[in-house]
């Protein structure tokens, strides 16, 4: 099977509550611009060519996307683009958004939202995405502040329905405690990847533990982040992608998912050749011996 022609469910599947999605997704915050995302003045991404990724993504088999209404360039929104590319839904498209701090309409982060502008925050995604229920909505935070009220509106917003289920990102193992006394949690979105935060191993693990979806972020662009991938990669990388007569960053979500069955990947690029590779990805399996070499690497990053 070549890269164009493997499906997103090579890797299998996870559920998110009732949900049940492919273990290779895609994320959707490339898409707004080319080159760095999430800056104000970023340069405005082609729409047929946005458009068109998200649709062969679908055709692959992706059945998650992730994305949020502060994923936007001066002239593109991922929430419009998938909207535009995709409604009327297909019927198993789980779409994952987040709501917390946003950024103001000329690109600028703007404080944690108040427990009403979180409200407004999810209608915001309703409107842009043309539904009339999210799927999964990650109460996205920055610091270590209690998030049980913050956590709580949400959860009356679930038993409103205007939200099906319910997750965190960028939080502690003490968040996730938080949460779960307040309302089910199906997923951890926190950056996380090779040679990226290995400190976060015991809390990814953790997650499986409890049934928890850990959805990592930067899992190519590792310590690159919002600046995106780079041409170099540790040795051990090449070496494994040399063997496998892959690309680094497929060695790079293969090593992500097999951290765990409960462990997804949310890939994001706007290049149709780069989303056919990561899909592809889901297909690869590395030895144990691989993993080792690999498990240095990730360690070395301590
Ligand atoms: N919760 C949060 O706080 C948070 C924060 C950041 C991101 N996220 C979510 O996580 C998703 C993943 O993060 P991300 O998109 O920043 O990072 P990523 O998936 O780790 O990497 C994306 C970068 O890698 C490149 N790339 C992708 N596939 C490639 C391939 N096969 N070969 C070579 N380069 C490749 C992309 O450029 P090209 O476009 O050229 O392919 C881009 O520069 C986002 O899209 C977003 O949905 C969440």
């Amino acid at each position: 099977m070549t890269s164009q022609t493997i499906a997103a469910a090579a890797a299998g599947t996870w559920q998110l509550g009732d949900l049940t999605v492919n273990r290779v997704g895609f994320g959707a915050m490339r898409l707004p611009q080319t080159g760095e995302a999430l800056i104000p003045g970023a340069v405005p991404r082609d729409r047929d060519q946005a458009i068109s990724v998200l649709r062969r993504a679908v055709e692959l088999g992706v059945n998650l996307i992730d994305t949020a209404a502060f994923y936007f360039s001066p002239l593109r929104s991922a929430n419009e683009l998938i909207n535009r590319a995709l409604a009327p839904y297909p019927d198993d498209l789980v779409i994952a958004t987040k709501v917390g701090p946003g950024r103001d309409p000329s690109g600028h982060w703007l404080p944690h939202a108040t427990l009403e502008q979180l409200r407004g925050q999810v209608e915001e995604n309703l409107r842009q995405l043309g539904r009339d229920h999210l799927d999964v909505v990650n109460l996205r935070i920055v610091g270590t502040d209690s998030i049980a009220e913050r956590f709580g509106a949400l959860a009356e917003l679930r038993d409103a329905g205007l939200i099906r289920h319910l997750g965190i990102s960028n939080v502690t193992p003490a968040h996730l405690a938080e949460a779960r006394a307040v309302a089910p949690v199906v997923c951890v979105q926190n950056a996380y990847g090779l040679g990226m935060r290995p400190d976060q191993d015991d809390f990814v693990r953790s997650c499986g533990d409890q049934g928890v979806a850990f959805v990592p972020f930067y899992a190519i662009a590792a310590t690159h982040g919002q600046a995106g991938a780079s041409e170099d990669d540790a040795p051990e990388v090449v070496a494994a992608a040399r063997a496998h007569g892959v690309s680094p960053a497929q060695i790079r979500i293969a090593w992500t998912l097999h951290r765990g069955r409960h462990v997804l990947a949310i890939p994001g690029t706007g290049d149709r050749g780069h989303l056919a590779d990561n899909v592809a990805a889901g297909g690869l399996r590395l030895s144990e011996d691989e993993l080792a070499v690999l498990e240095a690497a990730h360690r070395r990053a301590s």
